[in-house]
């Protein structure tokens, strides 16, 4: 055994730090929240040899087993302005600040570009992770760098927008970088000058002024996933459980000569994206449960649990989906969140 330092908890419960609610227990966690007390528990972690692991929310992971070595839940919430620009401010937020509570400050502050992206659970550092996205806006469109400490080495870095490579819920954090780096913070460019983005059909349609205000389409925003979307708190999930899947235009025309109503979306590609949550109702899957997990009944999209469920009980059911998806659709469903396997 090895002396532990006051920072760090031994077996903390990591129920109530995944919004899945899943029952496992982390054998090292800590939330520190300046660099050099992060800098300092990944030394110690590193000299221990135990694997760390970053946690944000909890919002977009799936922990299959206890992790047995050291999470790390960045808490810094700090948020510095650069104003020096007159029709853009840079904002440099810090991983710990929630995702949501900043989209409502920019919005009181006169900051515009993330309205679309309000009520997204987690917290600002794990936003780039997967470039969150929703009603047609990405973090990828403000993000101007990601900053942050490599956690083999606690050396810090930073990364321009470019150097992220951002796909659609994708980024290099979930690939080259899954697992190697810790973000710390996250620079956004906003205007100052507000336009409305309402180029998705159903925030348009929720909203009658035609020249809304800012508050009134983020409140747009609000109600729209409200009314679809289970609050984890209540109902656990972590939102969409699968990526809406890309076709051919090929593959595409020949599902449409046999689905003539199936929505998608033409991309810039000669591919087109289908709407996953559609295909999953489909084969039979909404509202539907198996064992203590399920596919939410106002949107096929978003897996459930209630109490007791275990990852098992997750991925047998996803396996199910997807084996009745690619049946009827010949279409590979791809899970979103980060499903933590192996150390
Ligand atoms: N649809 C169905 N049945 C369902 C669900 C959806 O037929 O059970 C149909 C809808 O009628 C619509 C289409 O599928 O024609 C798309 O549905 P929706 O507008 O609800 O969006 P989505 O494609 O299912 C994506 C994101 C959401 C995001 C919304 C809005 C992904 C994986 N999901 O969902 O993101 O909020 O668009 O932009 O891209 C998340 O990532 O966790 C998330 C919730």
């Amino acid at each position: 055994m090895f002396d532990v330092p006051a920072a760090i908890q031994c077996q903390m419960d990591l129920q109530s730090q995944n919004t899945l609610a899943l029952p496992v227990t982390s054998a090292y966690f800590a939330e520190p929240d300046t660099l050099e007390s992060l800098i300092d528990v990944i030394s110690w972690a590193n000299l221990q040899g135990l694997p760390i692991m970053p946690l944000g929310g909890g919002s977009n992971v799936v922990f299959c087993h206890d992790w047995p070595g050291l999470v790390i839940k960045y808490g810094e919430r700090s948020l510095v302005v650069d104003d020096s620009l007159a029709d853009s401010v840079l904002i440099k937020v810090a991983a710990g600040f929630e995702w949501h509570a900043l989209v409502l400050h920019c919005v009181a502050s006169g900051w515009f570009g993330i309205e679309n992206l309000a009520l997204i659970p987690g917290s600002v550092g794990a936003a780039p992770i997967q470039n969150i996205g929703a009603y047609g806006v990405e973090l990828c469109d403000v993000l101007a760098s990601v900053s942050g400490v490599y956690i083999e080495t606690g050396e810090v870095f930073l990364l321009e927008n470019a150097q992220c490579e951002f796909a659609y819920r994708d980024s290099i954090f979930k690939q080259a970088l899954a697992g190697k780096v810790l973000i710390t913070h996250v620079t956004l460019k906003l205007s100052k000058q507000f336009t409305a983005q309402l180029h998705y059909p159903a925030l348009a349609a929720a909203i009658v002024n035609p020249q809304p205000s800012a508050n009134e389409v983020v409140q747009a925003v609000i109600s729209i996933r409200q009314s679809k979307l289970p609050d984890p708190l209540v109902i656990p999930n972590v939102g969409s459980f699968f990526k809406n899947p890309l076709v051919n235009n090929y593959h595409l025309s020949s599902l449409l000569e046999r689905y003539p109503a199936m929505p998608y979306y033409p991309q810039a590609n000669g591919q087109a994206k289908l709407a996953a949550g559609w295909l999953i109702e489909q084969a039979g899957w909404k509202g539907k449960s198996l064992g203590l997990v399920a596919m939410h009944a106002q949107q096929a999209l978003v897996l459930t649990s209630q109490p007791g469920a275990t990852a098992a009980d997750v991925l047998r059911l996803a396996a199910c989906v997807q084996a009745d998806v690619a049946a009827l659709f010949d279409v590979r469903l791809q899970i979103e969140p980060q499903v933590i396997e192996h150390v």
